[in-house]
């Protein structure tokens, strides 16, 4: 087992990254204070693994939380049943949420554990590689509004983050690969050197080879910890870490939550930045070119839907939380391994990478 602290003041927290972590039950334990735990998942994990985690906390007074599985149930009406249930079991301020899930279930219980009697600790156990590698660290909590993703939510950081790889043997290909959309992105955004590893590991990563996925996870997780010590409420550098997202919500929204899977949509927003880089003369077409080459190698989506058009990227794209003071900022590349946020862009170049559609980055 690898063991990395976010150090956050009062509020940093270990995680651990291993194996088979789901069968010690001590590792989890510690981190919770009282005899009050509940487990939120949803009803596709619940059978895999819901038991397993309950068997930690036999003599516990426990709760398990099933919501349906969707990121369209990401919603205050669905927050709400997890309320109601702690409620009608009487869970009190001493209580453990333990979020067991994806992204989805990640940011709910984070969310719930922020709001429920004023805030309750929560720890991740994240279940699909994007959650493993982005949404389980870092504090991010919330649930969408009908009118634009993750608008709803609060910062709030876990007790602590358990990875258990072996998870992953049961994830669908596809959710695998929209997981690894987000580790290209840590390669993209600051790290040339993991870039280049995978390149020419991307395949073991995808074929779950322990070692590479190991390290694919303890690498991205790094990355990330080191972000969110220096820029927790995403005053400047955090906002690096949504390479792709500005281009990629817009995807998201205007397909209907959850047609598009939110590493898809991420894919083709990092295509599209890599894109707009270019315009600008940042990126030499050999970048470009390696950027392209690995997202499309991955099995991840290169075009945006063909029904997309420009001006609805425009209007979907002005609901980004990036927007400061009426002007759009995006996350962009000045050569692999180095990103910056910026609003300084000639509209012209925008409104060609939203048109490129299938010659996007060629
Ligand atoms: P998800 O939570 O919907 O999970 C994907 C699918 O895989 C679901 O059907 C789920 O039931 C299933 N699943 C999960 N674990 C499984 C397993 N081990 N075996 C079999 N099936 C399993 O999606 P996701 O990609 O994990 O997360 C996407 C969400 O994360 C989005 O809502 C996005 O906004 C959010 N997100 C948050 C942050 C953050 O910083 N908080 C960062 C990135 C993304
Ligand atoms: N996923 C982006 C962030 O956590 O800031």
């Amino acid at each position: 087992m690898q063991t990395l602290n976010l150090d956050l003041a009062d509020r940093g927290y270990p995680i651990y990254i291993g194996i088979n972590l789901l069968d010690q039950p001590e590792l989890i334990r510690k981190h919770v204070c009282a005899s009050q735990v509940a487990i939120v998942t949803n009803e596709t994990i619940a059978p895999l693994y819901l038991e397993r985690v309950a068997a930690i906390f036999d003599g516990y007074q426990l709760s398990r939380v099933i919501l349906p599985d969707g990121e369209q149930f990401k919603s205050l009406e669905y927050l709400n049943h997890i309320f109601d249930q702690l409620l009608a079991e009487k869970h009190n301020r001493t209580t453990t949420l333990i979020a067991l899930g994806g992204g989805v279930i990640g940011d709910m219980t984070g969310f719930a554990a922020a709001c429920y009697q004023r805030g309750v600790n929560f720890i991740q156990i994240p279940t699909t590689l994007l959650a493993q590698v982005d949404s389980s660290v870092g504090g991010k909590t919330g649930v969408n509004h009908p009118l634009g993703k993750n608008m709803i939510g609060a910062f709030y950081q876990p007790q602590a983050v358990l990875i258990d790889i072996q998870t992953l043997s049961s994830l669908p290909l596809r959710e695998l690969r929209a997981g690894f959309a987000e580790v290209i992105k840590y390669g993209l955004i600051c790290d040339a050197e993991f870039f280049v590893w995978l390149e020419e590991n991307y395949q073991k990563v995808l074929q779950l080879d322990p070692q590479a996925l190991t390290y694919a996870i303890h690498k991205s997780c790094s990355i990330k910890a080191e972000i969110v010590e220096g820029d927790e409420r995403e005053a400047g550098l955090r906002a690096t870490l949504n390479l792709g997202h500005t281009f990629g919500h817009a995807v998201e929204t205007f397909q209907g939550y959850g047609n598009w899977l939110h590493g898809e949509a991420v894919a083709v927003g990092m295509v599209m930045a890599l894109d707009l880089s270019r315009r600008l003369g940042w990126l030499t077409d050999n970048e470009v070119q390696r950027g392209l080459d690995l997202i499309e190698k991955a099995g991840l989506p290169i075009i945006p839907p063909d029904k997309l058009k420009k001006e609805t990227f425009i209007e979907l794209m002005a609901l980004d939380k990036k927007v400061f003071d009426g002007k759009l900022r995006l996350v962009l590349l000045q050569e692999i391994g180095r990103a910056i946020v910026t609003s300084n862009f000639p509209m012209e170049a925008f409104q060609q990478t939203l048109e490129a559609g299938d010659q996007l980055c060629r």
